[in-house]
């Protein structure tokens, strides 16, 4: 159990004014959360601090080195004015999955999950209260030896900010054009697809720009090694409805295991869905595509929720999906899981964790 700190600030900011307009993660709040580690000592004090810019040497291992990882959930004020978390079980293991192969120390998941609540509860104020809106907790750990020199790091800092955030793209739940890529990797077998490091993100960035360049959303990826499975999308992960059939990546290695993900391929099962996770060649999606088999393609993540795709670019073929409209699935998918975010469908599945009232 930590000790947490808490250093309060001398004046609130201004909450914002129409929650309807609030974009992903733009906003500060008022305080965010830090954790040392020091070698010998372990995670040390724990403390609540008001938000503000970290003092860092230029040497610090992190600017050089890109040691880092970090993860993504919500807070979500629900129909009875509780605010409540999801799956932020999941998140702590996840963390310290991705922590493990950075040689970054792992935090205890019931510090981490205590950690997160604590801020959640001093800001509960900044939770929106309108449909559609979170407030979206962002987690990272990073090293910060002082020094060039490559070797295992003995100082880490751990942080958590918050920001009240409306939907992650600028579409909101409007379908979105993906381009394939053909050109860059972003992962392949041994490296760090599975985990969340900045890294992962940074490197991602030269075929985003691309995409963007040419009026997509987003780039999906294609396995590192024959360019030829889909995999993810970078900021969700995909899911194709084929013939009645879903199908999205196996989680092996290369994938990030969604939480998003995980709770739809649930759903989808005890909708009595056929899920398969595996091996599903571009090739077979685009000609189910042409055939009219490819019935609804979306991508799931904290950040996109459910989001329906309504193009896909490969190689200058192009494939329509669902006439530019939002699959039904997608949006019985959407409603669901959403409708036990926000505390108006039962959490049969006991997926939401209570913080406080609001
Ligand atoms: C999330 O969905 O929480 C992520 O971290 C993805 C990021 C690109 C916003």
């Amino acid at each position: 159990m930590l000790d947490i700190r808490i250093e309060k600030v001398s004046s609130y900011k201004e909450k914002p004014a129409d929650e309807s307009k609030l974009k992903f993660a733009k906003v500060q709040t008022d305080y965010m959360f830090l954790m040392n580690y020091t070698e010998g000592e372990g995670w040390h004090d724990a403390r609540i601090v008001p938000y503000g810019p970290f003092t860092l040497d230029p040497s610090c291992t992190v600017f050089h080195y890109g040691q880092e990882v970090f993860e993504g959930l919500k807070a979500y004020r629900s129909a009875d004015n509780k605010i409540q978390l999801f799956r932020p079980d999941c998140n702590a293991k996840r963390m310290n999955d991705s922590a493990e192969r950075l040689c970054i120390p792992a935090i205890p998941e019931e510090d981490f999950i205590q950690a997160v609540k604590a801020l959640v509860e001093i800001e509960k104020d900044w939770v929106p209260h309108i449909d559609g809106a979170s407030l979206y907790i962002r987690p990272f750990s990073f090293a910060c030896d002082v020094g060039l020199g490559l070797h295992t790091a003995l100082n880490h800092l751990f942080c958590i900010i918050v920001s009240p955030s409306g939907a992650y793209y600028p579409e909101g739940i409007n379908p979105v054009r993906i381009y394939v890529e053909d050109e860059y990797v972003r992962a392949a077998p041994g490296l760090t697809g599975y985990t969340k490091c900045g890294g992962n993100y940074g490197a991602s960035a030269k075929a985003a720009e691309k995409a963007e360049k040419l009026g997509f959303t987003q780039v999906l990826w294609l396995d590192g090694v024959e360019r030829k499975y889909v995999e993810e999308v970078g900021s969700m992960n995909l899911f194709f409805k084929i013939d009645g059939k879903i199908y999205t990546a196996a989680c092996d290695g290369t994938v990030l295991p969604g939480v998003t993900r995980r709770s739809c391929i649930e759903l989808l099962k005890d909708w009595g869905y056929e899920v398969i996770e595996g091996k599903l060649a571009i090739d077979d999606v685009m000609k189910a595509g042409h055939d009219g088999t490819l019935e609804e393609v979306f991508g799931t993540g904290t950040a996109a929720v459910v989001s329906p795709v309504k193009e896909l670019d490969w190689k200058g073929d192009k494939v329509f999906i669902c006439n530019g409209e939002i699959g039904p699935l997608t949006q019985k998918l959407y409603d669901n899981l959403t409708g036990i975010q926000w505390g108006k469908l039962p959490d049969t599945k006991g997926w939401m964790d209570f913080v406080c009232n609001g």
